[in-house]
């Protein structure tokens, strides 16, 4: 027998641009903020644009999709509309079912879009999610340019590099990674926001305050009163710095399609992603995220990692921004007592890969990771949290 041929190997490396840019009434005629991304693959090209648009944001800004058009006739010598602006449900339901992302891939073949195309997503993070997930599988990838409208999506999730659905009952179970060709992070959209998706982004920016940046974890402290208030400088300030780190973890974490354990961005969302699914999402992200936060910082403080005072400055920094830190989801349980929401650690070592790893914190800034939570500990941290706020 002949030898085999030699095998082989190569790294392949690709380069992605991440970019995000700020800006306040992006469709306005005279914003050149979405002009600038609109680059066409090949110099002297006009592109061809889909535009898919949150119908939550749409009722709170009914002149929208006319504000669209406008802006589009204004800047057709670099780009034009292949479609009218698709309408699409926002929130979690949006990514529960199948419809919308066939409505979203049948949108993109009559329109006849091609690689060398764009979508532009306008909504919260559900929308954008949805509408990455069928421009990451349409042709393979469609460029996508996502502008957030929620304080959570602003901050956090729209300046990331996954989309996704949820199947079989999970979170994101269906998704992907890619970068997206720009996220445009428009302020004035802020000002609609009803209190639940405004304190969301807040939830996120204290997480991100807490694992990476003591400085900003004052900062926060220190605006509390002033936000709580609705000083709407002080919010878009903070929405905009959580944006800039989570922006900044993506290139300087060093894993941005994450291929290790750990998740250091995913502070107090093991409890978070099990209680949104248990309450069938009557529990938001933003909500779910504030009582995963104050379940793992009573744990760390429960197994001496975190000063009781920093665990007490933090729990009450989500009080004040008028998070309940209880909900009747975490009392769910088995036959045998033990708490549905503890399922969570299980699931979220699953959804990960490889082995177990929570992050915590033993100060603002400075985290670990734990590769196993002692569920007794976990059970004591419930039951304080009913007891104090339930
Ligand atoms: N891809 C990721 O990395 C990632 C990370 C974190 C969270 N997420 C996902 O993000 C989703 C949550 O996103 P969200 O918090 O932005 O909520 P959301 O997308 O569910 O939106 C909440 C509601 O606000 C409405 N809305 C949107 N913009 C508005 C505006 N400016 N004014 C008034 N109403 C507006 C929407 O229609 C919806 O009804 C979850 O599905 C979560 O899993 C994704
Ligand atoms: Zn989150």
């Amino acid at each position: 027998m002949p030898d085999l041929p030699a095998n082989l190997a190569q790294t392949l490396t690709v380069p992605f641009e991440h970019r995000l840019l700020f800006t306040r009434d992006v469709f306005a005629p005279e914003n050149t903020t979405l002009a600038q991304v609109l680059t066409p693959r090949e110099s002297g090209e006009r592109v061809r644009v889909l535009v898919a648009c949150d119908d939550g944001l749409r009722t709170a800004w009914p002149s929208l999709t006319e504000q669209i058009l406008a802006w589009f006739s204004a800047h057709s010598a670099v780009a034009e509309l292949a479609a009218p602006p698709l309408a699409l449900p926002g929130g979690e339901n949006a990514k529960a079912t199948f419809a919308p992302l066939e409505g979203i891939w049948a949108a993109i073949a009559s329109a006849h879009l091609c690689r060398h195309s764009y979508i532009v997503a306008v909504g919260g993070g559900a929308l954008l999610d949805l509408v990455g997930f069928a421009a990451a599988t349409a042709h393979r990838g469609i460029p996508l340019i996502r502008i957030p409208t929620t304080s959570l999506s602003q901050g956090d999730s729209g300046v990331g590099v996954k989309c996704g659905v949820n199947l079989f009952g999970k979170k994101n179970w269906l998704g992907a990674f890619g970068t997206p060709h720009a996220v445009i992070n428009d302020l004035s959209f802020l000002r609609s926001l009803p209190p639940r998706e405004r304190r969301a982004g807040l939830a996120e920016a204290i997480k991100v305050a807490l694992i990476r940046d003591a400085a900003f974890f004052a900062t926060i402290c220190a605006r509390s009163d002033n936000i709580a208030g609705g000083n709407h400088a002080a919010f878009e300030e903070i929405i905009a710095t959580s944006a800039r780190l989570h922006f900044e973890h993506i290139a300087g974490g060093g894993d941005p399609f994450e291929r290790g354990s750990a998740r250091p961005l995913d502070f107090g969302h093991w409890a978070a992603h099990k209680l949104e699914q248990l309450s069938g999402f009557r529990v938001g992200h933003g909500d779910a995220v504030a009582i995963g936060l104050a379940l793992d910082l009573i744990y760390a403080r429960r197994t001496g990692l975190l000063d009781a005072a920093t665990c007490e400055q933090a729990i009450a920094l989500l009080r004040r921004f008028g998070f309940d830190l209880h909900a009747p989801e975490l009392e769910q349980r088995r036959a045998d007592g033990h708490r549905l929401v503890i399922d969570g650690l299980e699931e979220f070592r699953e959804h990960l890969g490889g082995r177990l790893s929570i992050p915590m914190i033993r100060t603002p800034g400075v985290r670990l990771d734990l590769h196993e939570l002692d569920q007794r500990v976990v059970d004591a941290a419930i039951d304080e949290l009913r007891d104090r706020h339930g």
